[in-house]
């Protein structure tokens, strides 16, 4: 009995322990898990507080739930982003054993806690995953609706209003009919195609005025898993994409015609090259690109893609890599089509650099390669080339770009969290991007396996105590 106790207290402080380290990851390495340029206004603490100043971790925890900083208003709002590589949920097929599906079903649960922790923590404006939001694109529409039902519900815990339409869609199992879709976009001159937004704060309200205080504004990036690469994406796989995803290509154009003008440009860069086995795809995303130069927008950019910008072997753990399709028995008429990519190709990079950013500021997030990188393009306003550095520089005409470490547990649970701050003195948009870890997935589940003894042993000792 005595035994039992002191196993019971064991577990009951165990499961205390992971349970506040989980909900409280952030704090642990609050530089990095905090948006930039905040000038705190100072003040002083309750007494009895001082000597808790000087554990970072308490600090920080001081500051989220006993003692709020006030932090100065800009005049201009800063952009706050949480953005997430490569989630890429898995599924279950009849054959999947029992331990797999729960590891699946935990996989969701994980994720979902890391973004409400961080949703909570930073109240970001703007909510980005940057593709591959499944692992695979060739499962069948009834598992797309099951995997989006788990995306909207599970790990990017939305509003209803927000994920109402998706909802519908995925519950009533809608047939998703492509050859509609084929035969009306081949229908539309691609001039007549329409890409463009402005001043989106949600979604769901008339004019996209903003509506919920704390909801950030979703934005949907397509991947290679989600659509396809231009070698194996098909006319279903974009149909259902768009009716559950909305558009792979968009911008949105935020305080056009002022001296602080932004815009969020949303890019599927997997189908920019080919052989595609659509190439109508690629004659889309390119008008897109197009139809983007001509707005010849005065201001920054944000771009959100998946596949990232073309660098040499040794800038990030993925070289330049590209695969075709070659004697591929199943489905022949895939042969020579491109099969997969690790970064654009030179040519391409080079083209979208100067079609998106031209000589305004920016940045590029990206996923794709799990790793994380971070690369800068440097225009060379004579030649109009665009080279690849590592070396970090905040100048005009200096394009950063992100591949944000992937949010899986494998990877450590990543969130980025991308800051524009409109620099008042500059005249200009400066960005700053931060990756926060969190830690593998299997300390999530002790946690949560922790938390369950620790609540039988005690009820049983509690009943034997009756
Ligand atoms: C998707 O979910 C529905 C309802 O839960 C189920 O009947 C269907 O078999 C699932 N689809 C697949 C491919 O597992
Ligand atoms: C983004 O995807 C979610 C999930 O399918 C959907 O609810 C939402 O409406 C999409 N956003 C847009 C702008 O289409």
């Amino acid at each position: 009995m005595s035994f039992l106790r002191k196993f019971t207290a064991f577990a009951v402080v165990l499961s205390l322990v992971l349970n506040v380290y989980i909900f409280t990851y952030p704090s642990l390495d609050s530089k990095h898990c905090s948006w930039s340029y905040q000038k705190r206004i100072p003040r002083d603490d309750p007494q009895w507080l001082k000597p808790l100043r000087s554990v970072p971790y308490f600090s920080d925890l001081i500051d989220q739930y006993l003692y709020p900083p006030v932090f100065e208003v800009p005049k201009v709002p800063d952009i706050k982003m949480l953005a997430f590589g490569d989630p890429q949920i898995k599924g279950n097929w009849p054959s999947t054993p029992y331990i797999k599906r729960l590891d699946t079903y935990g996989n969701d649960y994980y994720l979902g806690h890391i973004y409400q922790v961080m949703k909570h923590r930073l109240q970001p404006t703007i909510v980005a995953p940057l593709g591959d939001l499944f692992s695979s694109q060739w499962i069948s529409d009834s598992e797309f609706f099951n995997r989006t039902r788990r995306y909207v519900t599970r790990l990017f815990d939305q509003p209803d209003e927000q994920r109402e339409y998706a909802i519908n869609i995925v519950n009533e199992h809608v047939d998703i009919d492509w050859r509609k879709f084929l035969e009306e976009t081949k229908g539309t001159d691609l001039k007549d195609f329409e890409f463009g937004y402005s001043d989106v704060y949600d979604w769901c309200t008339p004019n996209y005025a903003k509506r919920f205080a704390n909801e950030p504004l979703f934005i949907n990036v397509s991947g290679n898993h989600d659509i396809g690469y231009s070698g194996d994406a098909t006319w279903q796989h974009m149909a259902r994409y768009r009716s559950l995803f909305g558009k792979d290509n968009y911008w949105i154009e935020y305080n056009r015609g002022t001296p602080h003008a932004y815009r969020i440009v949303v890019l599927n860069s997997l189908l920019l090259e080919g052989p595609a086995l659509q190439p109508e795809f690629l004659n889309y995303t390119w008008e897109f690109l197009y139809q983007l130069f001509e707005r010849k927008f005065d201001g920054a950019t944000i771009l959100l893609t998946h596949v990232p910008f073309y660098k040499e072997e040794g800038f990030c753990v993925d070289g330049p890599h590209f695969e075709y399709y070659e004697n591929y028995e199943r489905e022949p008429y895939k042969n020579g089509k491109l099969r997969s990519q690790n970064h654009l190709s030179k040519d391409v990079s080079q083209r979208v650099l100067s079609l998106v950013f031209d000589e305004n500021p920016g940045i590029v997030l990206t996923g794709h390669d799990h790793e994380g990188c971070e690369t800068y393009y440097n225009l060379n306003t004579t030649s109009g080339e665009w080279s690849a550095t590592k070396e970090k520089s905040n100048k005009p005409g200096v394009v950063r770009e992100v591949t944000v470490r992937a949010m899986m547990g494998e990877y450590g649970g990543n969130s980025g969290l991308m800051t524009g701050h409109f620099n008042k003195m500059q005249g200009r948009w400066e960005f700053d991007f931060n990756l926060c870890p969190f830690i593998i997935q299997h300390v999530w589940w002790v946690t949560k396996i922790a938390t369950i003894v620790a609540v039988i042993l005690s009820s049983t000792v509690f009943i034997f105590a009756l």
